[in-house]
């Protein structure tokens, strides 16, 4: 493989082949429709320029040879060419945001959340590398990540996708995570995607896709600050996103894509919408589409309606309401991204170095994961030196979260919304595993009610949220669901998670399960498991230790090597802790905070 670095070569490679395209093979460049809407006979019949997994959206039995077989046939059909035409590798996307998740018997690493609470930009770059091989396993070129979101509000069902409130710790994570995952753009590397551009992290009560209001220097400070270093590091993708800026869409703000990110940043990879991101720009499809494209968006991912966005998209040239010379840009962006990549030279998935390679899942991979799930925990509380447990303890755990590898997931793992229970996290081990292996004696009770104190020393108890992703783990008022419909076109409001910071409201059954087992005289440490910080002041009080573990994904033992004592607690808050139900944004946990962002006991030692 030789891909050019040059840039002059780069784009007199792209201009040879744009010279050789007709308008048809132009626009089809221009599309990513998901899987199950588009055949290899559409990739080939529409020269489609590439192809998606949406969250959950796996071939087959979703094992790696399932998915080589369908990079195979999507590649050969894209390098057909039969009728003279030039052959343009296609490039397939999926989202590989804590591992490559979506896959059965990936290694699955904590979400974002928790690697912010380890700082530690090695292990950044660490995962990110394995991430990428077991990527390449499958065939597949592109992920959808690393997310830069400066989370602000932790009503946002999305803020354990982001690293921390604070912009100086996610961007000093940026540039490691593209590394790792791009590398030199070799046998070893992927194409990184940063997103979502911008302020996703910033709406208004948190609305997933909502308004972020906010001056231009603000927006540059927080949200557009973690950018820089991932785009000094040569990252080849950005996405736009689906929240608006003082009201505009970032999907069709030619400021904030065009003037900004590929003016004044001198970004020369190539934008992609989010998800049918385009529709929600204007009620008419056509125009929704001619305004994006005008914007600067380049790619348009479209979830089934790709041939309704295609004939607009082929009249809107047409009639001149997009020129031709911005269709000419998106596409050449393009073909420099796929020479840049190396993809014209790489053989067809199948034969590729890492396909099918046993990397996945591979226990090395689950090693770094373990390491990243000890250095994430955060000890909030401790009280009367439990900690750490020994071996010979006499443990009781329990917890709905205890013993369910699904939950310790979260989102974006096998299904869109994340799964529930043990048997579609394939490896690895849920937290009551991991403690089992250390100590054989511990007892399950998943309810709490086998606790005895003639029989316990110490209870364990696991609690937390469900898996969530996007809207669907706001926490908002069905009164408030309609605010959001007045941002400059439609909006898309998924059911929330809960109308509450609190989770003694959202799961009271939780707090119920430490007092029952308090009652009986056994004292108790808590672990959290949950994509964001919660109000827990009910559920600290009962516990004379308690532990932050975030979604720590599959390698779950990791909790049980830090309880054990083998290493210590280290992780710190990326953000801050809220005191009550008024503590969702940034602004209000800086004025008062249960515990401030960076804080985190120790114990014993580290490595
Ligand atoms: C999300 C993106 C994701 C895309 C593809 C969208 O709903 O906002 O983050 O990359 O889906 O699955």
């Amino acid at each position: 493989m030789t891909a050019s670095t040059d840039p002059q070569t780069l784009g007199a490679r792209a201009d040879a082949i744009l010279e050789r395209m007709t308008l048809a093979q132009k626009l089809g460049q221009m599309m990513q429709p998901e899987r199950q809407a588009a055949s290899p006979d559409d990739v080939k019949a529409y020269h489609l320029g590439s192809i998606l997994s949406g969250g959950g959206s796996c071939p087959g039995d979703n094992r790696p040879a399932d998915w080589i077989a369908m990079n195979d046939a999507y590649w050969a059909a894209s390098m057909s060419d039969e009728d003279g035409r030039t052959p343009i590798p296609l490039l397939y996307g999926v989202d590989a945001i804590h591992g490559h998740a979506n896959v059965l018997g990936a290694t699955v690493f904590p979400h974002n959340i928790g690697l912010g609470a380890t700082n530690d930009p090695d292990l950044l770059e660490r995962i990110a590398q394995a991430t990428a091989r077991e990527i390449l396993a499958t065939g597949v070129e592109w992920t959808f990540a690393p997310t830069l979101a400066v989370a602000r509000d932790l009503r946002w069902g999305r803020t354990y996708e982001s690293y921390s409130e604070d912009p100086a710790r996610v961007a000093s994570y940026a540039a490691r995570f593209v590394r790792g995952l791009q590398g030199d753009l070799g046998r070893d590397g992927v194409i990184a995607c940063a997103k979502h551009w911008v302020g996703d992290g910033g709406t208004e009560q948190g609305f997933d896709q909502g308004n972020t209001v906010v001056d231009e220097d603000e927006l540059t400070r927080t949200h557009i600050a973690p950018y820089l270093p991932a785009l000094a590091e040569g990252v080849l993708t950005v996405m736009a996103s689906f929240n608006s800026w003082n009201g505009d869409k970032c999907h069709g703000h030619r400021y904030l894509l065009t003037d900004v990110l590929k003016g004044r940043l001198g970004f020369s990879g190539f934008v992609i919408s989010d998800w049918d991101g385009v529709d929600y720009l204007d009620p008419d499809y056509a125009t929704a589409i001619g305004k994006a494209v005008n914007a600067g968006v380049d790619m348009l991912m479209v979830s089934v309606e790709w041939r309704a966005c295609l004939a607009h998209l082929t009249r809107l040239v047409a009639d001149g309401t997009i020129p031709m010379s911005r269709i000419d840009d998106a596409v050449r962006r393009i073909l420099v991204v796929k020479h840049r990549y190396g993809l014209f030279e790489r053989p067809r998935p199948a034969d590729r170095h890492w396909s099918q390679h046993d990397c996945l899942g591979a226990a090395e991979h689950r090693a770094v994961a373990r390491e990243a799930v000890r250095k994430s925990l955060v000890l909030l509380k401790h009280e009367g030196g439990l900690l750490p447990l020994t071996p010979s303890d006499r443990i009781l755990v329990a917890g709905r979260n205890a013993d369910n590898r699904g939950h310790q997931c979260g989102g974006f793992t096998v299904a869109w919304q994340g799964t529930t229970g043990n048997d579609f996290i394939h490896g690895g081990t849920s937290i009551w595993e991991g403690i089992r292996d250390v100590a054989p004696g511990a007892t399950l009770s998943v309810d709490g009610s086998a606790a005895d104190a003639s029989a316990h020393d110490v209870a364990l108890v696991v609690i937390g949220e469900k898996p969530y992703a996007e809207g669907m783990g706001d926490l908002r008022g069905v009164e408030t669901i309609g605010a959001g419909s007045a941002f400059g076109g439609k909006n898309l409001r998924l059911p929330p998670y809960g109308d509450s910071l609190e989770l003694a409201t959202l799961h009271p059954e939780e707090l119920a399960t430490i007092r029952a087992i308090r009652a009986k005289g056994i004292p108790v440490v808590t672990v959290l498991v949950s994509g964001r910080p919660l109000v827990v002041n009910d559920e600290l009080a009962e516990s004379a230790a308690f532990v932050a573990a975030w979604l720590p994904g599959s390698e779950g033992g990791g909790v049980a090597d830090v309880l054990f004592g083998g290493d210590g607690f280290q992780g710190t808050l990326p953000f801050a802790w809220p005191a009550t139900a008024d503590g969702a944004t940034a602004e209000a946990r800086d004025r008062e905070a249960l515990y401030p962002r960076g804080h985190g006991l120790t114990t014993g030692r580290t490595r």
